[in-house]
């Protein structure tokens, strides 16, 4: 058995990856709780939040880093890893449950051959959970890269995901 590593272990951290964590902590100098729009700044930047990039952050705003990987993995959104070309998020909350989101999402499940958090078989989508897209009165809805889909059906989900996936 190997002991896992601890959050964010102490890692020189890639030029890139520096680079992003400090423009996007320079880009919200000086306003309060300011790590949300730096963390959503380094995802946009590069696709997600790599470990490498906490400690950078730690330093420059003064968080501990169990506080900033504490916020990374509480909030569904930030990505710690790569994401696949086509990133689904389907939404697990109230309305779509009650429209039959469960059904929807085990037809991606299935499809995919992947849960949630995880990459399909063939590498081309990641599966993520939304809780609440603010679709709620067209319910079930999904993100596909970031474009919102309302009353979705396995057939219309099938035709978003395309042939690849
Ligand atoms: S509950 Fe799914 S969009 Fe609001």
């Amino acid at each position: 058995m190997t002991t896992p590593a601890s959050p964010a272990a102490a890692q020189p951290a890639s030029d890139a990856v520096k680079q992003a964590a400090l423009n996007a902590v320079n880009r919200y100098a000086g306003q309060k709780g300011n790590l949300l729009p730096v963390l959503h700044d380094i995802q946009h930047a590069l696709g997600y939040i790599p470990d490498d990039a906490v400690p950078v952050l730690s330093e420059a705003l003064q968080l501990s880093r169990a506080e900033i990987h504490g916020v990374i993995t509480f909030y569904p959104h930030f990505h710690s890893k790569p994401m696949a070309p086509t990133v689904l998020e389907m939404c697990r909350a109230e309305s779509c449950q009650a429209m039959g989101a469960n059904n929807l999402i085990d037809h991606a499940r299935q499809k995919l051959g992947c849960d949630f958090h995880e990459t399909s078989q063939n590498g081309q989508v990641s599966l993520e959970p939304v809780y609440c897209l603010g679709l709620c009165a067209q319910s079930p809805a999904v993100m596909v890269n970031g474009q919102p889909h309302a009353r979705v059906t396995p057939a219309k989900l099938d035709k978003l995901l395309g042939e690849g996936a």
